[in-house]
């Protein structure tokens, strides 16, 4: 059996009870098991080790070491400077933070519309820095590329809808699939991707009653993201659901936490400490 047929095998699982599933996936093959068991996955989207150590085993399914670490990290205005090699650093990065987790790492702008060659190359470097797998924005054009990558043995995540990589062909971060052509388009784009093997789909600001009709008819689960409660699973970056980027809350990006307070009050008080002599103490000096 080939990868893609395996993979494709294990998509069409007979329902098995939610406990079933880990929490905290072992490998991808526990996406098939969670969408069988109608269990929901979680993801969670981290760039550097002290986060990704400090993120309970549980909590996330998987890591995606996604190329918004351009924007989040780097501050950036969007995810087009990253390369494979930056994308290797992030991915190390987590690896080292939390050793055993699976880790899928993106594979950055254009790295997927050069061929065969140059996209194996991207994808073994991500797999060597410790990912188990790579997401690929898109499929018109490269269906067969993505083919290639999972019968050479590296499992492949889908992303449609907003494509943050096409930015500027879309004209701007908006809403994909509103009227009846686009909501084709994607219907249409999402069987591609499981034809050609994907394990996994996320959708990206997308409406929710189409993201839920492609969940209902596609064998590989999906995860949203700002694409409503359909879905099989939703994937958050880990500072907006922190709430570390207070200036930046689109309407799907919940704060869990008031990460930009903890900050804030953290560095105010170092200051203070510093400032009113209280530190450091002399338990804390030599
Ligand atoms: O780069 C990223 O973090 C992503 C998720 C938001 C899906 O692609």
């Amino acid at each position: 059996m080939t990868p893609a047929s395996f993979l494709a095998a294990e998509s069409r699982l007979p329902p098995a009870p939610a406990d079933a599933v880990p929490d905290g996936f072992s490998s991808v093959r526990d996406f098939a098991r969670a969408k069988a068991a109608g269990r929901k996955i979680v993801m969670v989207s981290a760039y550097e080790a002290w986060a990704a150590r400090l993120l309970p085993p549980g909590a996330a399914d998987c890591i995606l070491v996604g190329d918004s670490a351009m924007m989040v990290v780097h501050g950036a205005p969007d995810t087009l400077e990253a390369t494979p090699e930056l994308m290797a650093l992030h991915t190390r990065a987590v690896a080292r933070g939390a050793p055993g987790r699976l880790l899928v790492a993106d594979m950055p702008f254009l790295s997927a519309r050069k061929g065969r060659a140059e996209a194996l190359d991207c994808a073994a470097a991500l797999l060597r820095a410790g990912a188990r797998a790579v997401k690929i924005e898109g499929v018109r054009g490269h269906a067969d590329v993505i083919s290639h990558l999972v019968e050479s043995g590296i499992p492949v995540m889908g992303h449609l809808g907003l494509t943050p990589q096409s930015v500027h062909a879309l004209g701007g971060y908006r809403v994909q699939g509103r009227d009846e052509a686009g909501a084709a388009r994607l219907e249409e784009d999402a069987a591609a991707l499981e034809a050609a093997g994907a394990f996994a789909l996320v959708l990206e600001c997308v409406p929710a009653t189409l993201a839920r009709a492609v969940t209902a008819r596609r064998g590989i689960p999906t995860i949203g993201i700002g694409a409503g409660a359909g879905c099989d699973g939703q994937v958050l970056v880990l500072h907006d659901l922190l709430g570390f980027n207070p200036d930046f809350r689109p309407r799907f990006a919940r704060a869990f936490a008031d990460g930009a307070a903890l900050v804030r009050e953290g560095a105010a008080r170092f200051a203070a400490a510093v400032r009113g002599g209280d530190f450091p103490s002399d338990r804390e000096q030599f």
